[in-house]
């Protein structure tokens, strides 16, 4: 069964020890990396909810999840001041930040078991109302895009939470 469970003294190692097949490197940091972002977040007050993902006992997984992110120290002027970011400045939302599944667990359905076990947790509004859940991913990603689309994610044409470039695009869900 699987369960979503905060990231504590207890399990952060095993969470570090799981990691993405090679091939899938560029598409998510490594849980590392995102968990220092996630204190280097949390510094800054911003709210981070980070969970190992385990099958029973066994980790298999990572998700980390935000809210509201604060785009004022955004460096890139020119996606700020353009009309798709206008459209979407002042919504409130959550994200879904990192999301992976070890290479050795992948392809036995516990990562849409965890998206739905996480979607259900940001439907809480656990820091209050939002309109969106929010998340993006490399254009190349096929995977990771169909299974945000059979849970209603889609891709904004007339807005967008965050900036598009040749590689990555996002994708939001109504709550
Ligand atoms: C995306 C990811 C989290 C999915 O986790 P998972 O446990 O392997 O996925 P599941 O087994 O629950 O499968 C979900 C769907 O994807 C399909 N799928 C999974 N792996 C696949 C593969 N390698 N090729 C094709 N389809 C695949 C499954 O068939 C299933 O589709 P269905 O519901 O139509 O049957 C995992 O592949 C991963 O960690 N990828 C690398 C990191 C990443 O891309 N993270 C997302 C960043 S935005």
């Amino acid at each position: 069964m699987i369960q979503l469970k905060k990231v504590d003294w207890d399990n952060y190692e095993d969470v570090i020890k799981l990691h993405v097949t090679k091939e899938q490197e560029d598409f998510v940091a490594d849980n590392d990396a995102s968990l220092i972002h996630a204190f280097l977040a949390m510094s800054e007050g911003e709210p981070v909810f980070a969970f190992a993902i385990y099958n029973d006992d066994t980790p298999v997984g990572f998700i980390q999840m935000g809210y509201d992110d604060d785009w004022s120290g955004e460096e890139r002027k020119d996606w700020l001041e353009s009309d798709v970011f206008k459209k979407w400045d002042g919504k409130k939302y959550y994200f879904i930040w990192r999301f992976m599944i070890d290479k050795k667990y992948q392809g036995k359905g516990y990562g849409k078991e965890a998206l739905r076990k996480a979607i259900e947790f940001l439907k809480t509004e656990p820091c209050g109302k939002a309109e969106y859940i929010t998340l993006s991913y490399e254009r190349t990603n096929e995977v990771a895009r169909k299974l945000y689309f059979s849970f209603g994610f889609y891709e904004p044409t007339e807005f967008a939470p965050y900036y598009h470039d040749e590689d990555e695009i996002s994708a939001i869900l109504k709550l």
